[in-house]
């Protein structure tokens, strides 16, 4: 079963799952709101899934400053309801989780030891849903990532390339870093955690790290619009409700060690997304 089964990892996990020969349950809104339990029950109930990848979630950073109990919701409450019907079930569950549960102090790339301390109310949001599924699930997997960007009006490189096009002036940060995912890429790395029972927290990202600026110059450079110009800003500039964290690159090496998978580096498979 996989949740969120139309947002931008949704979509690719489901494709990479199906390509590999696997009856797979998708799941998303409208007819599945995560928040109704006696739709996720009644779904439960008659799919019995195996294995549960639960990619849906409330991912609206700005407007979660605004409606923290709607994402509190969607990322913890419910996510805490199907963690105990996985459990119910025995079926293993993968939560994807996110480097916005750290606070950015950093310098060095977050291990999962690391105690998080989230800044904003979707990062508590998603904190909370971790908190939940290490209670409630016996068989769990949390993955965080970074920074994701697929197929979506809404990925940060689709945005830079929209803008470019309209010839709207750009303005991006360059004083936080991360490490740019493709979802599709993520995708492919999760499907080892099927079958698998070295159930625990890891992380999971493009190798590489980059600014937001670095990340827009790269996109246009491979949309062979290198020249158009972008503006280098600090965040302090830009007035946003949510706080983010100012580093936030995970150290994926736990889970090359435990599954042999190691993201490329974010460049090739930026390249790859900007080509298709
Ligand atoms: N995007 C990032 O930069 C990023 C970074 C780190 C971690 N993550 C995590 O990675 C996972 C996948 O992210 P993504 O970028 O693929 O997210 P996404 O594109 O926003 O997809 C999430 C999906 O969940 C659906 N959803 C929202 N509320 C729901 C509800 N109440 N019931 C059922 N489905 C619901 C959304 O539907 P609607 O679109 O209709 O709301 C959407 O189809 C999430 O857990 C996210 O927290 C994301």
């Amino acid at each position: 079963m996989v949740t969120g089964a139309l947002g931008q990892l949704g979509k690719e996990l489901v494709a990479l799952l199906m390509e590999a020969g696997y009856q797979v349950s998708a799941v998303d809104l409208p007819e599945f709101d995560l928040t109704d339990s006696s739709v996720v029950e009644a779904h439960l109930s008659s799919e019995r899934p195996q294995f549960i990848f639960h990619c849906a979630a409330y991912t609206d950073v700005e407007r979660a400053e605004e409606e923290p109990e709607l994402a509190r919701q969607i990322n913890a409450l419910a996510t805490a309801d199907l963690s105990v019907s996985a459990d119910g079930l025995g079926a293993p569950l993968v939560y994807i989780s996110t480097d916005f549960v750290f606070d950015g102090e950093q310098r060095k790339p977050y291990t999962e030891d690391i105690y998080p301390n989230p800044l904003s109310a979707y990062g508590r949001s998603k904190r909370d849903g971790e908190l939940a599924v290490m209670q409630s699930c016996r068989k769990y997997f949390i993955v965080r990532t970074s920074w994701l960007f697929g197929r979506s009006p809404a990925a940060f490189p689709q945005k830079i390339l929209a803008k470019a096009s309209e010839n709207a002036p750009l303005k991006v940060v360059d004083d936080q870093r991360g490490s740019p995912t493709y979802a599709r890429d993520l995708a492919g790395g999760l499907l080892p955690l099927l079958g698998s029972d070295a159930y625990g927290v890891y992380h999971l990202a493009n190798g590489g790290t980059a600014s937001w600026y670095e990340l827009a110059c790269e996109t246009l450079k491979l949309a062979d619009m290198g020249d158009y110009p972008i503006e280098r800003v600090s965040a302090g500039e830009f007035t946003t409700k949510a706080k983010r964290p100012a580093y936030s690159v995970l150290d994926c090496s736990k889970y090359k060690e435990t599954f042999g998978v190691e993201l490329r580096h974010w460049r090739e498979a930026l390249a790859e997304y900007v080509q298709s």
